[in-house]
């Protein structure tokens, strides 16, 4: 089986997959990096949001192939501790409900927030194309707009 040489989270790790491994399994399976969901399997839902070089990208159809030495983070290095402006607002403000999809809406908002660090309600249904089936997109808009007042400049 080929071996891939990946930049996950600020870590150089190796990894043995097929070619056409998607990367959210191999994130999930190989580096226990569980954070990340699987929804729809077609780039359709955004679960499976992570960043590659700060860009949101929906890790269940991207190969393992294709990834190279890209920069990826995934929810659990988002930030140190978990207080990430996104994080702390969505907190602030009870954002989830079941919750399956909030990890891939965070790392959408956030990739978000470093293009535009100041969103109108237009550039974020224009962005951010997530789904939440237990309809929480009104707090989620409500909680990108507070991280941005909140984040450090
Ligand atoms: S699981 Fe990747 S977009 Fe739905
Ligand atoms: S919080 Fe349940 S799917 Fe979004």
């Amino acid at each position: 089986m080929p071996k891939y040489t990946l930049f996950v989270n600020g870590q150089s790790m190796s990894v043995e997959a097929d070619a056409d491994t998607p990367l959210l399994w191999v994130l999930r399976d190989h580096l226990n990096l569980v954070g990340t969901k699987f929804g729809c399997g077609v780039a359709q839902c955004g679960a499976c949001t992570v960043h590659m070089n700060d860009v949101a990208m929906r890790s269940c159809s991207l190969p393992v192939s294709a990834v190279g030495l890209n920069k990826i983070v995934t929810i659990e290095a988002l930030s140190p501790k978990g207080d990430h402006p996104l994080q702390q607002a969505w907190e602030e403000l009870d954002v989830a409900q079941c919750g399956y999809c909030q990890a891939g809406q965070i790392m959408a908002a956030a990739a978000l927030l470093k293009k535009i660090p100041n969103p109108t309600d237009k550039d974020i249904d224009d962005n951010i194309s997530n789904i939440c089936r237990c309809g929480t997109q009104v707090r989620i808009r409500k909680a990108i707009h507070l991280a941005a007042k909140n984040q450090v400049k």
